[in-house]
């Protein structure tokens, strides 16, 4: 059965944003819990392992966060090859793919610096408000995959 692009594309894309959203809040969960920011002093392992002992419930957050936010990045690296590799003619989408993807990137890079930094505000704070651009972007994403363009003239788009 052959794959349904346009659906394939709008579901990875409004998970990302869903995943996003996810992230965010184990993010606000892990800055509220004492102690659960610099628990996992090292990245992109936690304490040396792949998969830590999550006995004690600051690593259990931290690790999920970290969990969730590589789960966003898939979704959103996943909208933005689709965009490139089936939608190419639809400008709207690829630029918002593209800048979504560029969002993620960095805030994945500032994320690895709260660790770094031993948590600090400067880059913590950067670190919201990029979670904040990060669904916000996503969320543009969903909703022009959902509503997509005509294709212009002698273009086809799927
Ligand atoms: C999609 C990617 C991500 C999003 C949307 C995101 C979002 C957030 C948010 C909203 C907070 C709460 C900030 C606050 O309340 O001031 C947070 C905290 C935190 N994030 Fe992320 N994050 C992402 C990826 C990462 C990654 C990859 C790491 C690195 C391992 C990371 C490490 C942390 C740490 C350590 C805190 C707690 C900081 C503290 O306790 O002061 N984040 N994140």
């Amino acid at each position: 059965m052959p794959i349904d692009r346009r659906r394939f594309l709008q579901t990875v894309a409004i998970l990302g944003a869903v995943s996003a959203y996810a992230t965010i809040i184990v993010g606000g969960t892990v800055r509220g819990i004492p102690g659960a920011g610099t628990i996992c002093p090292d990245w992109p392992l936690c304490n040396g392992s792949i998969v830590p002992n999550l006995a004690d419930v600051r690593i259990l957050i931290e690790y999920l966060h970290r969990l969730i936010a590589a789960l966003t990045g898939m979704f959103i690296l996943s909208t933005l090859v689709a965009s490139l590799v089936w939608f190419r003619a639809d400008l709207r989408i690829v630029t918002v793919s593209i800048m979504s993807f560029a969002v993620l990137v960095t805030q994945v890079g500032v994320g690895a610096l709260t660790i770094t930094s031993g948590n600090d505000w400067v880059v913590v704070t950067i670190h919201l408000a990029l979670g904040t651009a990060t669904l916000a972007a996503a969320i543009i994403v969903a909703l022009v995959s959902l509503w997509p363009t005509a294709p212009a003239k002698g273009t086809t788009v799927a």
